[in-house]
């Protein structure tokens, strides 16, 4: 049946993982971790060597480690070259792109790609698992072009294998799942999927290909809409003079609702919130369904990204020429990743107005400097620093797109003593309304009550 390589023992396998981004490399290192034997496989030949010298190619909480150790302990290998990646593994993860394309829809060439490499390639039995985050329906089509290319008698199939896992938290999020879904309906296929997660111990939901593939979509969208629904409550709570904070804490107690996802901000960004509400929603309408509920949690999240700036300018004649602090870069913390970031929306606005930004992330400034040079953009300039104070010095405005700890632990007085005018918008609500009050700092933030 499948071609097995016995390791340390029986529940180990050769497994190959396509793609070393977020889902492809952190799935890889965490199978080396329990025991697997794992080839990651890259298009990408610097990444692929950045990996092979135990450098993690972003930064990811506990990747380093687990990356050394895979390299260090034999477990781990990383390689550019088809043949020895496909060579003798039992299971391939494919864990490349699906990017958003300008219609909302998943583009899945890179998937296709790496399909037809398999069928072309691949020359013993094996199982193919799908991580990436795919419209329903792709699976069956994935094992569709996998048998049309097929050259000899081997078997191969595909399941799917979505992952759950957040930035920031990714390898925790997979050594720790709160549940591992399969979808295939074949025996053979869930029988080697089950045993190679057998080691993390974990609860595993078995289904059909097409319902893995929807579970994905719908756990993200309702956290989306999760996100947008608090924030649509918080833009309320501050027209009738309520506290979004408590609000959300007085929901939180009831089980049915739970404690998490409930913060009220800028919106959500990053690489899969956007990208998956508006390919279920491009799905939906494919099939003539208007899925409204999704579709709302994405204009409210389009809207609440650039409420700081309609804020800021009911308060301020203009930008230009102003100093402007931003303080975070990244779409939230933990994480050198700015995709959707909140901040991109609103820099990009400044810079425009003509506004004087000096720009702070502990860790995402050199990924954000690639799309905003230090310099001039349009009537303004950006400045990136190294501290948050720097970024305050002599400001007339401040905003707060992420909640960093270094940003959170600034305080009031910071801010009225180091701002040219201490006027303060946080689009995380880390500050306490009463201690900037106190510190005479003028401060809006996300559906508080006025009084705090
Ligand atoms: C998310 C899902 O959590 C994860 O399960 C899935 O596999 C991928 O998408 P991620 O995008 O890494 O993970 O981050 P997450 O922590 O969920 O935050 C996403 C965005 O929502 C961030 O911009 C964050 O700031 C925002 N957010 C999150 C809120 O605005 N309020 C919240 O209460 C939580």
């Amino acid at each position: 049946m499948v071609s097995r390589k016995w390791l340390a023992n029986d529940m180990m396998y050769q497994i190959a993982v396509v793609g070393t981004g977020y889902v492809g490399l952190v799935a890889a290192v965490c199978f080396a971790e329990i025991g697997h034997h794992v080839t990651c496989l890259d298009v990408d030949g610097d990444k692929i060597n950045l990996c092979k010298s135990g450098i993690a190619p972003f930064f990811e909480p506990g990747l380093q480690e687990l990356l050394a150790r895979g390299l260090e302990q034999g477990r781990l290998f990383f390689t550019t070259d088809v043949n020895q990646a496909y060579r003798d593994a039992a299971a391939i993860f494919i864990g490349v792109g699906t990017p958003e394309q300008p219609d909302g829809s998943a583009d899945l060439s890179s998937i296709a790609k790496v399909a037809r490499q398999i069928a072309e390639n691949v020359k013993q039995d094996c199982l193919v698992i799908v991580k990436s985050t795919v419209p329903v329906g792709t699976n069956d089509k994935v094992e569709q072009f996998v048998r049309d290319f097929k050259k000899n008698g081997i078997r191969i199939e595909v399941a799917s294998n979505p992952e759950f896992l957040a930035q920031g938290s990714a390898v925790h999020d997979t050594l720790q799942a709160a549940r591992i879904v399969i979808g295939t309906s074949s025996r053979w296929a869930e029988d080697l999927l089950t045993d190679i997660y057998k080691p993390f111990g974990l609860p595993i939901v078995s289904v059909s290909r097409r319902s893995a593939e929807m579970i994905k979509y719908a756990a993200n969208s309702f956290l989306a809409l999760k996100i947008s629904y608090m924030n649509d409550i918080a833009n309320l709570c501050e027209l009738v003079d309520a506290d979004i904070l408590d609000v959300a804490k007085g929901m939180s107690y009831d089980d049915r609702i739970g404690a998490k996802h409930l913060n009220a901000g800028i919106g959500y960004g990053g690489s899969c919130f956007p990208k998956d509400t508006k390919a279920l929603e491009f799905l939906a309408k494919q099939h003539g369904y208007n899925l409204r509920t999704v579709k709302a949690a994405i204009d409210v999240n389009r809207d609440q990204k650039t409420i700081l700036i309609r804020k800021a300018s009911s308060r301020l004649i203009t930008f230009s020429g102003l100093k402007i602090a931003a303080l975070g870069l990244t779409f939230k913390p933990g994480t050198d990743d700015f995709r959707e970031s909140a901040a991109i929306d609103n820099i990009s606005f400044l810079l425009h107005e003509g506004a004087e930004v000096f720009a702070y992330d502990p860790v995402g400034t050199p990924n954000f400097q690639k799309l905003f040079p230090q310099g001039r953009h349009e009537a303004g300039n950006i400045t990136y620093v190294t501290q948050p104070r720097d970024a305050l010095k002599n400001a007339h405005a401040c905003f707060i797109f992420t909640e960093w700890q270094q940003i959170k632990e600034i305080t009031p007085q910071d801010y009225r003593q180091l701002m040219h005018t201490p006027l303060v918008f946080d689009g995380r609500n880390i500050l306490s309304i009463k201690e900037m009050a106190k510190a005479q700092v003028e401060y809006y933030s996300i559906g508080r009550q006025r009084k705090g």
